[in-house]
């Protein structure tokens, strides 16, 4: 595993701070003390702290000459000595002025004193908030504006690349936000320029920036590339994974490569990153987007978009779905859940015909609540599923009832017989005088004949 060149143990390392390859020491004579608010420098009044990191801080200043609120990095007194990284401070400016963007800082001016030494430059102050805080404070951003934020770092980022620039350090607290009233979408800076490298004009030479010493990188372990951690040569596409990781967190509020040291993260990502297919409490995510955050994070940069601008178009697609169609792709979900519990219902139904008594298959048997309770109403009423008892009776029940009427015919034969058989000498006895008389059973035929 490759680790920072700066010294300090993979353990010990924050994720989120940026790792500066070892510089070497010049002497140039006394440095000027690091300022805080308050001070004047080279006629900018310092106001408030704005950030401070590694390579040194960041102030909001006014100019005294004409009262503009700028913005003021200078380099951290203990730096101002390593040669290394003050070409660094140099490569910054340099990068950050020469290409003119709506989403790239601005830089203005830049400053160097000697006796003492100091070194800042001067940018234009950005009212905003560093992506960082406002992903802290909210979690996973809202869908659109996560896709608008990726959007507009993309486009800013193409304009870089264009120039033959890497940046190399993309992660939220590079980016600022600006909210606009009126405007549903934040504007976007990207800032910090700190370790951009320059690609050669001339691609058959070593890049303007020198390539890492072996073993050696820069960047911010938790958002850089695999290949920029194992120090090996980067192009455009280290960038394009930091965008994947950036976009990954704000769509989910997680980073997709979890860890707590360097080494965790480093294998994390050799595992690849696990895939965002639904964000559970908010909108069904687009394919396109889906899609386009995986190809960012691939392992391979080869297996990654080519450009910045790809990667945008296919936002801008996956902006476009959830503005015009995002609510009916999540209605076709819903149908189509529809349509399959309908599906199963019916093989159910069928199942449930197809079984012989007495032993009921198991599809006729009472369902689960899980299977009904939950599903929204379809339109189609499933019918009461049948008891293994039930299942059999009618048929049962016929026979029964065919033996009881026959039995019950058979008893009302006997009881008319019965009766006829009792009724038998009135019937034939035509004189009710001599039937009387007679004792019983004993039936003259011959009186029948004696008849008036
Ligand atoms: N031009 C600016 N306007 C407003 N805030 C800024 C500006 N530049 C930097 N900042 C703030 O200062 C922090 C540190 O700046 P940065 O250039 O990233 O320095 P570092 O190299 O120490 O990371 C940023 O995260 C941001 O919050
Ligand atoms: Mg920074």
């Amino acid at each position: 595993m490759a680790e920072g060149g700066d010294g300090r143990g993979s353990e010990d390392r924050n994720l989120e701070e940026p790792i500066l390859v070892p510089a070497k020491r010049v002497d140039t004579g006394a440095v000027a003390p690091d300022p805080s608010a308050g001070d004047v420098v080279a006629g900018y009044a310092l106001l408030e702290l704005l950030g401070k990191g590694g390579a040194g801080s960041v102030f909001k200043a006014r100019r005294e000459a004409d009262g503009e609120i700028v913005a003021l990095k200078v380099l951290a007194a203990s730096k101002v000595k390593r040669a290394r990284i003050v070409q660094r401070f140099f490569d910054e400016v340099r990068a950050a002025s020469s290409v003119d963007h709506p989403g790239l800082i601005r830089v203005f001016d830049f400053i160097e004193e000697e006796h003492p030494r100091r070194l800042a430059y001067v940018m234009e102050y950005v009212q905003g908030e560093a992506l960082r805080a406002r992903i802290k404070r909210e979690g996973a951003l809202d869908l659109r504006t996560s896709i608008q934020i990726a959007i507009q770092i993309c486009d800013a980022l193409t304009s870089l690349h264009e120039h033959g620039i890497i940046h190399r350090d993309l992660k939220p607290e590079n980016i600022l936000i600006i909210d606009v009233p009126g405007r549903a979408e934040p504007r976007v800076k990207l800032l910090d320029f700190g370790v951009v490298k320059f690609l050669p004009v001339d691609r058959t030479q070593p890049s303007r920036t020198d390539e890492e010493k072996p073993g050696t990188f820069v960047g911010t372990p938790r958002y850089m590339a695999p290949e920029q951690a194992a120090g090996a040569t980067v192009d455009m596409r280290a960038d394009l994974f930091s965008i994947g990781v950036m976009l990954f967190e704000m769509i989910t509020g997680r980073c997709p490569h979890e860890g707590d040291s360097l080494r965790d993260v480093v294998l994390a990502k050799l595992k690849g990153a696990p895939r965002i297919t639904m964000n559970p409490e908010k909108e069904i995510l687009p394919q396109e987007l889906t899609e386009i955050v995986d190809a960012c994070l691939q392992l391979k940069p080869a297996l990654r978009p080519e450009r910045a601008f790809r990667v945008a178009n296919a936002l801008r697609e996956a902006d476009m779905v959830l503005f015009a169609v995002g609510p009916i792709r999540a209605g076709q979900a819903r149908a189509e859940a529809e349509r399959a519990e309908k599906a199963r219902v019916e093989a159910s139904r069928a199942a449930s015909l197809r079984a012989q008594p007495p032993t009921p298959p198991p599809a006729v048997r009472p369902r689960e609540p899980v299977d009904t309770a939950d599903t929204p109403p379809l339109g189609v009423s499933e019918p009461p599923a049948l008891a293994p008892a039930a299942a059999s009776g009618p048929s049962n029940r016929l026979v029964w009832l065919l033996v009881a009427v026959c039995v019950l015919a058979a008893l009302a034969l006997v009881a008319v017989w019965q009766i006829r058989k009792s009724q038998a000498a009135p019937v034939f006895m035509l004189n009710p005088e001599k039937s009387r008389a007679a004792p019983k059973g004993e039936v003259e035929p011959t009186n029948t004949s004696t008849t008036p």
